[in-house]
């Protein structure tokens, strides 16, 4: 190898520590079935809303037509219950004939077609969670080659029906035979959650070595308190968790359940700022086809989905819990910016909540304040004391900018500059030039 090309090579494998497949620098985005349509099958009485490819169909139409995908929300991931109770005579997984007719491929076509991609789920066990034929080790080479040949952009791989030891080897395995495939394949682990979800049972190192993405944690449920129990897991774990996250290496908190029955606005909000602060994953699981205006616009606000998208991709933290049950959330952004979020544990009324910049531990300045939700703009400097109104199990969301050091101001009369000065950390007029 030239000399060059070597200390090329090896500069890359220094800096490279994600799952080498080069995707996914940024927290995937999309829809997942399992949540709101689980494992319903019953094609008969429940056309719309068992799984089958019209259900895939069907997002992927208001995927492509309701602007999401322009947003970033390209993932189109079937979960399971999606094959045939037996594999074929090759011993490859077969969907379900009748609920699949036209096969994976015809689905990926169809994704990819609207510039959208395709997942797929399995389980590195004896059988998927809900029954169907899992992934043992011996099958792992043939299900990674069956989906690369389908033409699947994203795959989950589940951990019911195995061991600790079992699932030791299939993790690394399945990644290594996805990679293999040569088909650039967003790999899902689940294997953390079945693991208790942290050291030393866990190795985040090595998960973000294998893994795109890993859930950590149990499976999100379509209420307030499913939501508020994996906030506080996340939280109360936040100096592992972070330290594991980055560019195509994310923690998953699992699915995104704004637009379905069990959260207020508010609430939707919170889900969806929490899930930004984390830079989690946003797959929604709802009914993109009748979803309301009101949880649409939240999941398509554009400020919280860049803020969840920031290239540099570190995971926030919570900074603060007040006795009141306010808690302030803070994450470092791209450009010196950071996103703040101030939540409310409260359930009696809206909460006055005062504080300063400087109180949040930021350096002193003036800064640019941009409400995620109510789209206004402030100026705000360091020192000075503002009061936030928190709704009971809500958030208000910050994108903060960068500290200007000091505001300069110039004074002109008839076009002639007659001084300047710079307000100093106080805002108090002091530097004059
Ligand atoms: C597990 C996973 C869920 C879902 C179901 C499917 O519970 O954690 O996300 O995939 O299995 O059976």
């Amino acid at each position: 190898m030239h000399l060059a090309v070597l200390l090329f090579a090896l500069a890359l494998s220094v800096v490279t520590f994600a799952l080498d497949n080069g995707l996914m620098r940024t927290p995937p985005m999309g829809w997942l079935a399992w949540e709101r349509y689980r494992c319903d099958i019953d094609c008969t009485n429940d056309p719309k809303n068992c799984i089958s490819e019209n259900l895939f169909i069907d997002m992927a139409d208001r995927l492509s037509e309701d602007g999401w995908r322009e947003l970033g929300y390209v993932y189109v991931n079937i979960d399971d219950c999606w094959s045939s109770k037996k594999r074929d005579e090759e011993g490859r997984l077969q969907p379900d004939p009748k609920r699949f007719p036209g096969g994976i491929p015809k689905l990926a076509r169809y994704m990819h077609d609207r510039g959208l991609k395709l997942g797929i789920y399995g389980d590195m066990g004896t059988y998927t969670c809900g029954g169907y034929p899992g992934t043992t080790l011996d099958k792992i080479e043939i299900d990674a080659q069956t989906f690369a040949d389908w033409g699947v952009d994203m795959f989950k791989f589940d951990g019911c029906y195995s061991n600790a030891s079992e699932q030791e080897q299939g993790y690394p395995l399945m990644s290594k035979a996805l990679n293999a495939t040569g088909r650039p394949i967003g790999y899902s682990c689940s294997w953390p959650a079945y693991q208790g979800g942290l050291p030393p049972k866990v190795n985040y190192s090595q998960l973000g070595e294998i893994c795109n993405l890993w859930r950590n944690y149990g499976d999100i449920e379509d209420s307030w308190d499913s939501v508020l129990n994996i906030i506080d897991w996340f939280f109360e774990n936040q100096d592992v968790l972070s330290a594991a996250a980055g560019p195509g290496r994310w923690n998953d908190p699992d699915m995104l359940v704004i637009g379905d029955f069990g959260l207020s606005m508010d609430q939707s909000r919170a889900q969806m700022s929490l899930w930004a602060i984390m830079a989690a994953p946003l797959f929604m699981s709802n009914d993109l086809r009748t979803i309301s205006s009101g949880a649409r616009s939240i999941l398509q606000n554009k400020m919280v989905i860049s803020i969840n998208q920031d290239p540099l991709g570190i995971q926030g933290r919570r900074i603060l819990k007040e006795k009141s049950g306010i808690e302030v959330f803070w994450r470092p952004l791209s450009d010196n910016a950071s996103a703040l979020v101030f939540f409310s544990r409260r359930h009696d009324m809206p909460y006055r909540y005062q504080t300063s910049l400087k109180k949040l531990s930021y350096p002193s300045g003036s800064y640019t304040i941009f409400d995620v939700f109510t789209g206004k703009t402030t100026a705000l400097k360091d020192s000075t004391d503002f009061v936030v109104s928190v709704n009971p199990t809500g958030v208000v969301m910050w994108y903060v900018s960068a500290p200007a050091k000091m505001n300069l101001r110039q004074f002109y009369r008839g076009g002639r500059l007659l001084g300047s000065y710079h307000d100093d950390e106080n805002g108090i007029p002091r530097v004059f030039l």
